[in-house]
């Protein structure tokens, strides 16, 4: 990606473009006149006669068979695909009124995907009609005179604009005449519209098209007039031209964490797939974030849960295709890349607080066939001295592979194996499918005669339940858009939790996935099972291949917001436990975060998949679902003793960390590999423990405020283009930088630190908390004062490579074998002073699992503040279990001379110790985190 980008960037380009087209375009600024267009500079001007004269406006069509019609001269990167649904003659093409232009393909050539046949301008759409100031924004009429190539044209639509917040503007199209499916989710409803929004709009009326332009500099955001519109029964598009190629999002995909907008097609459905490149994985979120010159950013989310593609080209340009449903689009401002993520979220949900026990090491592997083995595990695990907080089971325990129940052979004394846990302080997940045996005879399974008997199950078109099969064999497939489903759900849940105290529930295979296509009565030959245009990376097999198919009882618009129900597990686990519920689950969609989290499936254990495991965990971070991790070590596979203890070493730093593995593969558990791997594993897990009081506070801001836990370097540094693409790095917060070796064979590794101060904090000597080892013996360079600029880092193999940047303060706890032990221990502040001598930072605290603690006040909020070579807290909110947390100790980093005296509330401290070599000042203290203090040196 090139960097290097003239000063005035698109931006400043489109708008004079506006200008120079206002005279032949309807264009009505309801908002505002724009005022930027009176003041434009000579700069300006300049910029626009050279772009106006530049390459990207030469014609150049070396490979044209012959003359093409003056109203084809498009060049090449705006052109919009006009057979987005099969490859077509020049005749077939012409046909339709479009034009035709071969392109050579391949390595030399322009890229695949660039299409043949694409829409001339005068391509008719819809014309604006009726256009309507109204409370919340305006309402239009959108009437198309010619039909489109598609079956099934809705001519006559209804816009409705509605401006909800000064930084959230949201549109839909829908037929006025019938309702179409809605994805059911709630959203925030304004009442009035913004007084003074970020954002102008402008109508073009024919063809129809929308403009939203920042009003600060003028960017277009969005310019909808393009291409065409098309609005049939199952095929609908919405193209736009983009402000920048700097896109994120469009989940879920194995790939780097900025989309490529050179021609790619991005499929969002839904499907049981292991992660491999180029294709749609088990979740879907159709929203981008992009990234503007100067830093700037704004968010598109079009709220659509049917079968899509997005299509990203090099103009730059963006099309959603989606095959039914409404276009109800949400507009963000930001203008920060963290106000995007915010404002995303105020529509989608805010994600849950986890229990604090969710943060620590979860365990799990297929084929721990009993309860004798599970029991070896843990005691395996803790003689080696590696922490576990979780204790997990895949199919293993069931009786039959059916769901709510466990076998006799191996797991007959399931509830006291889960008991023990519990003594020990740790918790226990098990896996649960959401399909339901349906192969046994009548009576000899309660959830399946029960949920017949109440109706809970997707039916086919004769009315019975849909069998596919999955792993218990022939299965029925709750439909949990059903609130019956809701509550039969519950209480079998609550049944079986009255056998088996489990604590969180592990969602699989909710997709759906189905072993075979459709049912075991096949497909229903129908529109649904064969729209005119099927998105991209399902053409050959079918929408329903492993799946369940689009008519499935939910009329083709099931995803795992309704497959997974993601209310419906955590419901029940409240209902049953009355605490804080944990869920994990494969199969997401938007909003997903505000129920559970999330696993990235079924990885291989390769270092290709360990480096693309951070892009991943960050996006999920920007899509409101932080709790989220991959399979520690892999899943499919077997892993090598250095790819393990890398990636248990990032694996430290997912916010959901578990080391999870296949059946077939070698043993993966950290005790099973050679002292010197475990050594540096057990590093890696004391750094996590020491973190975790940091971790758990990143939670409590992600829940009230809509943050992110672990976030791309752009998301702090946005002005520093060299962020943007930085995705083999990770922060926690504002303030943590962690810089994981992904390769193998290496003993340095190479990151990116944006310009400040950053401390190495593995030289911090916290030893003195608890069972951590010693700080490295290799001499690592304690601070990097950066320009903003890679640097070469060592990192030798019991090293990840960690670095707190100046003006942040973070609570540390001392570690232990489980959450319950390291929640007891003290606690300790590292303080990294800026330049001027000032920090900050924030400790959030409870009992770690109640539900309603801010409601009720049961908890503890406090800021750490330092300047002037003073610390101090501020106790913004104090409850009993944070009164009764100990501060032991005060390490700042920074200092730059050596202090005569150090005070703690006025009392001297004699043991204080300060290093002129690393400017490290270390102050034991007896102190209370929930009482004020005051720490001072001179
Ligand atoms: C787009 O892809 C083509 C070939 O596939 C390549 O020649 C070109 O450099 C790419 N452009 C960008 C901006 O990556
Ligand atoms: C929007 O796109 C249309 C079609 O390409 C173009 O004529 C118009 O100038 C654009 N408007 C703005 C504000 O960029
Ligand atoms: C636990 O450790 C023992 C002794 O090393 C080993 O024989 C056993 O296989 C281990 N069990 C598991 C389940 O890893
Ligand atoms: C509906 O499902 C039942 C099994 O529940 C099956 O016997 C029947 O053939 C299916 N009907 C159709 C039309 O697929
Ligand atoms: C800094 O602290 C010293 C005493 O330790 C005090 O005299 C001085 O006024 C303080 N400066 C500021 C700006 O608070
Ligand atoms: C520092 O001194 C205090 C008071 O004399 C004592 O309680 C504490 O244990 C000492 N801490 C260390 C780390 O030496």
């Amino acid at each position: 990606w090139q960097l290097a980008r003239p000063l005035l960037g698109a931006c400043a380009f489109t708008l004079l473009a506006t200008a120079a087209l206002m005279g032949h375009v309807l264009l009505r600024d309801f908002t505002m006149v724009p005022r930027e267009l009176a003041g434009l500079s000579q700069g300006l001007e300049e910029a626009y006669q050279a772009r106006s004269q530049g390459p990207q406006h030469s014609r150049e069509h070396s490979d044209r068979p012959g003359p093409v019609p003056a109203q084809c001269d498009v060049p090449p990167n705006s052109r919009f695909d006009c057979a987005p649904e099969a490859a077509i003659t020049q005749e077939q093409c012409e046909a339709r009124g479009c034009c035709y232009i071969p392109v050579r393909q391949g390595p030399q050539g322009p890229p695949v995907g660039q299409p043949w046949c694409f829409f001339p301008p005068s391509y008719p759409s819809y014309r604006l009609e009726n256009l309507t100031t109204t409370q919340m924004g305006y309402t239009a009429t959108l009437t198309r005179a010619t039909p489109t190539f598609f079956p099934k044209d809705i001519l006559t639509l209804q816009l409705e604009v509605l401006m909800e917040t000064e930084s959230r503007l949201h549109f839909m199209i829908k037929d006025p005449a019938n309702r179409r499916y809605e994805v059911p989710l709630e959203t925030p409803r304004v009442l009035r519209r913004a007084l003074t929004p970020l954002y102008s709009l402008e109508f073009s009326q024919e063809p129809f098209g929308m403009v939203v332009r920042r009003k600060l500099d003028g960017c277009v955001l969005l310019n909808t007039t393009v291409a065409p519109l098309f609005f049939t029964d199952q095929f609908l598009q919405l193209s736009t031209t983009l402000p920048t190629p700097y896109v994120v999002g469009l989940a879920e995909h194995l790939s780097p964490l900025m989309l490529n907008t050179n021609w790619t097609r991005i499929t969002l459905w839904n499907r049981d797939m292991a992660p491999e490149p180029g294709t749609n994985l088990y979740g879907s979120h159709p929203f981008y974030l992009a990234l503007e010159d100067g830093g700037s950013a704004h968010g598109v989310f079009l709220l659509n849960s049917n079968a899509m593609d997005v299509v990203l080209q090099p103009s730059p340009a963006l099309s959603w295709r989606t095959t039914g449903g409404i276009l109800d689009m949400y507009v963000f401002l930001g203008p920060e890349p963290k106000s995007v993520v915010q404002q995303y979220l105020a529509v989608i949900g805010h994600p849950s607080m986890p229990p604090y026990w969710a943060l620590g090491f979860h365990l799990c592997r297929w084929g721990y066939s009993s309860t004798a083995i599970v029991r070896q595990v843990v005691e395996n695990m803790t003689r080696a001295n590696f922490p576990l907080d979780v204790q997990w089971n895949d199919l293993d325990y069931m009786d039959a592979r059916r769901d709510f129940t466990f076998n006799k052979h191996g797991f007959e004394d399931f509830p006291a194996m889960v008991q023990e846990l519990h003594q020990g302080g740790r918790h226990y997940v098990m896996i649960v499918d959401p399909a339901i045996s349906s192969s046994g005879p009548a009576g000899s399974y309660r959830p399946y005669d029960e949920g017949l008997r109440r109706g809970v199950f997707i039916t086919n078109d004769t009315g019975q339940p849909l069998i596919g099969k999955v792993w218990p064999g022939a299965s029925a497939f709750p439909d949990f858009t059903n609130p019956e489903t809701q509550s039969w759900w519950q209480d079998m849940v609550a049944e079986f939790h009255a056998q088996v105290p489990f604590d969180g529930m592990w969602i699989d295979m909710n997709e759906p996935s189905n072993f075979v296509k459709g049912s075991e009565a096949g497909c229903p030959d129908n529109e649904l099972e064969n729209p005119p245009y099927v998105p991209g990376g399902l053409v050959g097999t079918a929408l329903g291949s492993r799946g369940l198919g689009p008519s499935s009882g939910q009329r083709g618009h099931w995803m795992g917001l309704s497959a997974l129900c993601p209310p419906a597990p955590p419901r029940a686990l409240v209902m049953a436990r009355g605490t804080r519920p944990f869920v994990i689950s494969r199969s997401t969609f938007a909003s997903h975060g505000r129920y559970a989290g999330h696993w990235t499936g079924d990885v291989w254990s390769s270092w290709e998949q360990l480096a693309l495991s951070v892009p991943a965990t960050l996006l999920f971070n920007l899509l409101g679902v932080p709790l989220v991790g991959a399979d520690i070590c892999g899943f499919l596979g077997n892993t090598s003793e250095e790819l393990c203890v890398r990636w248990t070493q990032l694996g430290a730093f997912y916010p959901f960390m578990r080391n999870h593995n296949d059946l077939s593969s070698l043993p993966q558990e950290p005790y099973s590999f050679s002292e010197t791997a475990q050594e540096a594993m057990r590093k890696a897990f004391a750094l996590r423990y020491v973190l975790l009081p940091h971790l758990y506070t990143l939670f409590h801001r992600a829940h009230v405020r809509g943050e992110t836990v672990a976030r791309p370097l752009f998301l702090e540094f946005p002005q520093d283009p060299h962020t943007w693409t930085v995705d083999r790095q990770l922060l926690w917060g504002e303030a943590l930088l962690i810089t994981p070796v992904l390769e193998a064979g290496k003993t340095k590794v190479t990151g990116y630190f944006p310009a400040g101060t950053w401390y190495n904090l593995q030289t911090v000597p916290v030893e003195a908390l608890g069972s951590l080892p010693p700080p490295p013996s290799t001499p690592l360079t304690s601070v990097i004062r950066s320009q903003g600029q890679w640097v070469k880092l060592p990192a030798p193999l019991d090293t990840i490579n960690l670095h707190l940047r100046a003006g942040y303060i973070i609570p540390l706890q001392g570690p232990g074998l489980t959450t319950t032990e390291s929640r007891k221990q003290p606690m300790a502040l590292v303080v990294a002073l800026s330049p001027s001598g000032e920090a900050q930072g924030e400790l959030f605290w409870d009992d770690g699992e109640s539900l309603g603690v801010l409601e009720r006040g049961s908890y503890t909020l406090v800021v750490f503040l330092a300047k002037n070579n003073t610390v101090v807290n501020k106790l913004v909110h104090v409850a009993s279990e944070g009164a009764s947390l100990q501060l032991r100790k005060v390490t700042i980093l920074g200092v730059a001379t050596a202090p005569r005296q150090v005070l703690s509330n006025g009392v001297p401290v004699s043991n204080f110790t300060y290093s002129p070599d690393t400017k490290i000042l270390d102050v034991p203290v007896s102190l209370s985190v929930g009482e004020e203090f005051l720490i001072s040196w001179t």
